[in-house]
């Protein structure tokens, strides 16, 4: 399979977590990663996150240039099996272009030339799949694809054996709550067959740590 190099990259607290118990966006990332992450962002053809990041942050998922001056601006993707992004939704600014995919039957229309809704097939679950999509976009000329969640997404391309690096920052605070999302979460494994990584470099980047891992 034609795919694009897969790049995740997440933030998370010292217990794990990626937001608060109601889903609510918290800032882990010192102004430092921050930096970094714009830095990957502007590195990138496009940034995927799934419709519960959508609909929990409203993310731009642009390049701010007071990080990175004249910024290149990634295509945003967005995995949105039902077709729930709301047109309002600030991933649909003007300031890039924007591909949401959906599974059949589920496409719907937005304004604007910058925005394209493709179908894509569906997997077991109803959800878009991986694999076809990351076929969809190596057709569409991406090459290097930076995931940034949340967790259940993060899961799918673990699961599928489709991710080249993987970051993870920690920053030095706890959240807590057995509901709020982690850096991984999906169905999980159900048997002894954890989905093994390799620490390629570990760093600290202002008060946190960042872990580079390739999944092997
Ligand atoms: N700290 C960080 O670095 C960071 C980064 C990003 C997000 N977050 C946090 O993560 C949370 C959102 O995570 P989330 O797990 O609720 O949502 P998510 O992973 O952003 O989106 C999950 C949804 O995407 C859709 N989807 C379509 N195809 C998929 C596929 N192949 N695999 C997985 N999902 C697919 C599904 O909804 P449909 O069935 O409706 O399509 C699914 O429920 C928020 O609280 C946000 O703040 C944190």
């Amino acid at each position: 399979m034609k795919r694009p190099h897969v790049t995740i990259n997440c933030a998370m607290s010292a217990d794990g977590k990626i937001a608060s118990p109601s889903r609510r966006q918290l800032r882990i990332s010192s102004e430092e990663d921050l930096q970094r992450m714009y830095r990957l962002r502007h590195q990138s053809d496009a940034v995927l996150v799934g419709i519960g990041t959508i609909l929990a942050d409203n993310p731009k998922l642009t390049v701010k240039d007071s990080y990175i001056p004249h910024p290149k601006q990634p295509l945003r993707v967005i995995l949105d099996s039902k077709g729930r992004t709301p047109p309002d939704a600030l991933a649909l600014n003007t300031v890039s272009n924007t591909l949401i995919l959906t599974t059949k039957g589920h496409k719907r229309a937005y304004e604007g030339p910058h925005i394209e809704v493709m179908e894509c097939q569906g997997d077991d679950e109803g959800f878009v799949d991986v694999k076809k999509a990351l076929e969809l976009l190596s057709q569409k000329g991406i090459q290097k694809l930076l995931v940034e969640g949340g967790g259940t997404v993060i899961w799918s391309f673990l699961e599928e054996k489709v991710v080249d690096d993987l970051f993870v920052y920690i920053g030095p605070c706890i959240i807590g709550g057995k509901d709020a999302p982690t850096v991984a979460d999906g169905k999980g494994i159900h048997d002894e067959n954890v989905l093994p990584l390799k620490i390629i470099e570990v760093k600290q980047i202002g008060s946190g740590v960042l872990i580079h891992y390739h999944p092997c």
